[in-house]
């Protein structure tokens, strides 16, 4: 299998939730790689409660939260510990949270057993992490957020693909990514190095849990719309691209220009119905 670079923070932050105790320490060491919060007083249900406010505006303004949702399957690409998942498994009637660390889709259950409803959630390993283990045309929705950017170049398109692959025809797909912003002059060349860094012996492992330099590191690509729709277009109707309102329109011909208040600067959306 692979050995990517990109797998090194998440990986360290995995084996850093199976040391704790209970699930609001996991939140308090590890929270910040999901909501960038930190603090001492964090708990699991404040964390919880970040997830169920995007949720469902996200869903909302991507007009993909269906009256049918109870009766639906939707994959989540990049759970994490569940601060999302807990809110899917109250709208749909299947949630499978799908996650390059095992010890976070252990938590990610333990989250939802609180403050969702278990019986609704499966989870899959993305071993190779860019690969689901899912056949095709599972779901009415495939989602990810803030989790392709993290991935190998190569990685996030392949996972770009899955997702068209496990969707049913007919089904959506709501993919986040990030693309250029003129910061990057400093903060990618920066990335490149603290990537690097992960690969030293002894120190690599303690760098990669710190909160500055992880930050720096693991965004690990930027992509396009252009780039993106290249792979997966042809299998795609009804293609909209969100980005927030304060970035140019990508312009592609083919596709609806559309904002969002709670798309970040850096960020673009895929939503589109899949053929
Ligand atoms: C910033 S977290 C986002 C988690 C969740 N979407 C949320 O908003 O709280 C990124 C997640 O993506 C996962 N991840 C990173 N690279 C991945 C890959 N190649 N395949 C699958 N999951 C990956 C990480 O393990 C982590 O749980």
């Amino acid at each position: 299998m692979t050995r990517r670079r990109q797998h090194v923070p998440w990986k360290a932050a995995g084996t850093a939730s199976e040391t704790e105790h209970s699930a609001d320490d996991v939140v308090r060491e590890t929270g910040w790689v999901f909501n960038n919060v930190t603090g001492s007083e964090l708990s699991l249900a404040e964390f919880v409660a970040t997830g169920d406010n995007e949720t469902v505006a996200y869903l909302e303004a991507f007009g993909v939260l269906s009256p049918d949702a109870e009766r639906q399957t939707m994959v989540e690409i990049g759970s994490g510990i569940g601060r999302m998942t807990a809110s899917f498994s109250r709208l749909f009637a299947k949630v499978i949270a799908c996650d390059l660390d095992a010890a976070f889709l252990e938590r990610c259950r333990e989250t939802v057993a609180q403050f969702g409803r278990p019986e609704r959630l499966q989870t899959s390993h993305v071993a190779d992490g860019r690969t689901l283990g899912l056949p095709d045309s599972s779901a009415e929705l495939v989602f990810s957020y803030i989790t392709l950017q993290h991935c190998h170049h190569d990685d996030g398109i392949a996972l770009s693909r899955e997702a068209v692959r496990v969707a049913k025809p007919g089904g959506c797909i709501a993919l986040n990514f990030r693309t250029w912003v003129p910061q990057d002059v400093v903060l990618w060349p920066a990335g490149k190095v603290v990537r690097a860094s992960w690969r030293l012996p002894r120190l690599g492992p303690v760098i990669a849990q710190r909160r500055l330099p992880a930050r720096l590191g693991w965004q690990a690509n930027r992509l396009t719309p252009k780039e993106v729709l290249a792979t997966i277009g042809s299998s795609l109707d009804d293609v909209r691209i969100f980005r927030g309102p304060t970035r140019r329109g990508f312009g592609l011909p083919g596709t609806t220009d559309r904002t969002f208040e709670g798309v970040h600067r850096s960020h673009w959306w895929v939503v589109a119905t899949v053929k």
